[in-house]
């Protein structure tokens, strides 16, 4: 990549620096982290320049500018993933999708987060989740709540998604496996012995051995709505949608799915119960809500059904998880190619270039959220709404036709997770001090959040 100018347009390029040739700025952001981009943010403003993973970048924050870039997919930018990622993926996945196969392939994925996939999915996730704070409870010795959440996104993925009976030995292995996956996602692409990119591809060929086994062992649901998991729901869509998907597509969507779910999911859940630990006064706000929605009854969750409509109607646990996310965004932002030079700020992006959206840096210097490092979900409230003014201000699943298409999901799976850490668990920090809080790769912890729960008597 050349890291030179558009000639041909007569805006100014944005402030910033290059760093070293080559490796350009890269050491500086792996060392600094998320104050790699604020402190440059401070210095040269929301648009500046910079040099990353071996590219010339523009670094973009500020509802404006963002809103600019993610209405522009497919005209002034393109997804664009670090080779090593595209690969792993896979050329059917979505992150390697444009244009029309692009549109297409939503559509088909549109089903599988629907009303009603999520209604039917629901009480499995509420399985899940109850299995996990039972298991967690049990323990006599505080837990890891980061590491633990890894799993528990990993077992939603796995039985509820995709409707696999495996058994624990076997989803140790794929955890483990997908772990290695994970790992060398984001690695330089040399295909050498003991290279991360090679483990990558050895993880994603392991992969999908055990997924086409445990694909052909499934019982497929066929009888029209009543899905048992979201893989029905993606055979049927396709078919609605006239195609079939080949067992190596099955295969690509159905790693893409688990990992996008993985570590955004792990990490809001981690955040979450931090903030509730923090907060007493919130999570007995929540408890208040429960009992007045007759969820909650001398101190324990009703054991009766629970619906979406319900949990819809829980006005206060939205507030809080949509704080949540705003504070503790998962995703820092996402990647983009300039496919034509554009003016963003009266400054340009030339042709060629990266650009990287921001949404941590976006949430954390939005004008629009009063005393903007407070944890206050009330912000979210119908007199307050804070987010009403420009949607591009709050946007922890990106926006735009590549914004999150498991944004329901992950929400209904933070809500039942809230419900149950305020209705049916008990749990204290067995730290003295909170961790202090990292976003590389994803938010969160230091040391993962050590908490002891009890259960309750
Ligand atoms: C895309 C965030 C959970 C599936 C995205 C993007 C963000 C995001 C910011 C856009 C990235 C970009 O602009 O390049 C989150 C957060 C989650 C979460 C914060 C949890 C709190 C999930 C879950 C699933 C999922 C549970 C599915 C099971 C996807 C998919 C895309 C995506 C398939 C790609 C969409 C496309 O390229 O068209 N997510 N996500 N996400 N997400 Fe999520």
């Amino acid at each position: 990549w050349t890291a030179t100018r558009d000639k041909n347009c007569k805006l100014p390029m944005p402030k910033g620096s290059m760093g070293f040739p080559v490796i350009g700025e890269t050491c500086h952001w792996l060392v600094q982290g998320a104050g790699f981009h604020a402190s440059r943010r401070q210095k040269y403003g929301n648009v500046f320049k910079t040099h990353l993973l071996g590219r010339p970048v523009i670094r973009v924050t500020g509802a404006e500018n963002v809103r600019k870039v993610l209405m522009g997919e497919h005209s002034l930018v393109s997804v664009d993933w670090p080779q090593s990622t595209s690969t792993l993926l896979g050329p059917n996945s979505l992150a390697n999708s444009i244009g029309d196969i692009h549109r297409k392939k939503r559509k088909i994925f549109a089903k599988v987060f629907s009303h009603e996939a999520l209604e039917s999915y629901l009480p499995k996730i509420q399985q899940v989740i109850q299995e996990t704070l039972r298991v967690w409870s049990s323990n006599a010795n505080p837990i890891n709540v980061y590491s633990e959440s890894q799993h528990l996104s990993f077992q939603m993925a796995i039985r509820v998604l995709l409707g696999f009976r495996i058994s624990d030995e076997e989803m140790h292995f794929l955890f483990n496996t997908f772990q290695e996956f994970v790992d060398n996602v984001f690695s330089l692409p040399i295909d050498l012995p003991f290279s991360g990119y090679r483990k990558g591809i050895r993880a994603r060929d392991t992969l999908q051995k055990a997924i086409e086994k445990a694909i052909r062992e499934k019982p497929l649901c066929t009888q029209g709505k009543d899905y048992s998991d979201a893989l029905d729901v993606l055979l049927e869509s396709a078919k609605e949608n006239g195609t079939e998907l080949s067992m190596q597509e099955l295969k690509e969507c159905t790693i893409e799915l688990i990992f996008a779910a993985f570590a955004t999911t792990a990490s809001a859940s981690t955040s979450l119960v931090m903030q509730l630990l923090r907060h007493p006064a919130v999570l007995e706000k929540m408890r208040e809500e429960l009992r007045n929605c007759g969820l909650l009854h001398d101190g324990c969750l009703s054991q009766g059904e629970l619906r979406l409509d319900s949990i819809y109607s829980l006005k206060y646990l939205d507030c809080v998880i949509k704080e949540v996310l705003r504070l503790f965004a998962p995703v820092s932002g996402g990647y983009r190619t300039a496919m034509q030079t554009f003016e963003l700020d009266g400054v340009q992006v030339p042709k060629g270039w990266g650009v990287m959206y921001s949404i941590r840096d976006t949430h954390d210097t939005s004008a629009v959220f009063k005393d903007v490092a407070a944890f206050d979900p009330d912000r979210f409230s119908a007199e307050r709404s804070e987010d009403r003014e420009g949607r591009f201000n709050y946007l922890p699943f990106g926006g735009g036709v590549r914004s999150c298409l498991g944004k329901q999901l992950a929400v209904l799976f933070l809500k039942l997770l809230a419900i149950e850490l305020a209705g049916g668990s008990r749990f204290e920090l067995a730290t003295r001090t909170f961790p202090r809080p990292i976003s590389v790769p994803v938010a969160h912890p230091t040391d993962g959040l050590r908490v002891k729960f009890f259960g309750l008597d």
